[in-house]
């Protein structure tokens, strides 16, 4: 896959299905003509009305939040990727901090969640972030490297997304400056080249979340090194994630 620019929305735990139907209605009424990748991950039992709802949409894909480590068999509640792939979806998050923080997803459970998913034909966006006492530690550059590293390194990346979002910007209100943004970005793509070469650092799209919005998407997404954002909150409301859209 090659650098492309993205906005995904993650909607958490949020809509029922009439409402968000009605929410992806009014996006698409309102979307221009853009090369923009657009993508919403819903609560993952919507998927599949949805991704009929945006079928005929120009670069417009379902994703989902979360899904299992495990292939198939006996885990009671739990979606694999042969499933989400199965219904249409083309997407999937991994590695979220609220997976990391409430589901003690670990990086190596990451990694082998992004391995079914791209054997599924699912595209990967990959989570990273530090939390703000490793920020104000100054470890969050090794942070986030570990954190690549130990999902990433027995991968094919080809497929993978990267979405920097700092675990202290999310549902905070409080934005990574530009600057702090593309400083980590810039560091994800020396990571990538150190594990796998400059062609695949330049050609991996790196999303910016947290806090993330319809006033400062314009800023962030105007650094080198960010290709777009996954937006929460902001991505319930469809004026201000079409304006997020327009935001390059
Ligand atoms: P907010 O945009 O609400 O801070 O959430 C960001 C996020 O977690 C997206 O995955």
């Amino acid at each position: 896959m090659s650098r492309q620019k993205f906005v995904a929305g993650n909607w958490k735990l949020n809509k029922t299905l009439s409402e968000g139907q009605e929410l992806v209605s009014t996006i698409l009424e309102n979307l221009g003509d853009d090369s923009v990748t657009k993508i919403i991950f819903p609560p993952s039992v919507l998927i599949s009305s949805l991704v009929n709802t945006v079928a005929s949409a120009e670069h417009f894909f379902v994703g989902a939040q979360n899904c299992s480590e495990h292939e198939s068999g006996a885990f009671t509640g739990e979606v694999s990727a042969a499933m989400l792939s199965s219904v249409g979806c083309k997407f999937v998050l991994v590695g979220h901090s609220e997976r990391r923080q409430y589901f003690g997803e670990t990086n190596s459970i990451a990694s082998k969640k992004i391995k079914l998913a791209l054997q599924n034909n699912l595209k990967v966006i990959y989570c990273v972030g530090e939390r703000l006492t490793e920020r104000k530690t100054n470890k969050h550059l090794e942070v986030v490297k570990t954190q690549i590293t130990e999902a990433l390194q027995s991968l094919d990346p080809a497929n993978v997304i990267i979405a920097y979002e700092p675990v202290w910007a999310i549902g905070t209100g409080e934005t990574a400056t530009p600057a702090q943004a593309q400083e980590m970005h810039a560091h994800i793509r020396s990571v990538l080249e150190n594990l796998f070469g400059a062609d695949v650092a330049a050609n991996t799209s790196l999303l910016y979340g947290g806090s993330c919005n319809a006033q400062n998407a314009k800023e962030l997404f105007a650094c080198a090194d960010i290709d777009g954002g996954l937006i929460g909150g902001a991505s319930l409301k469809a004026d201000d994630f079409c304006k997020i859209i327009q935001s390059f």
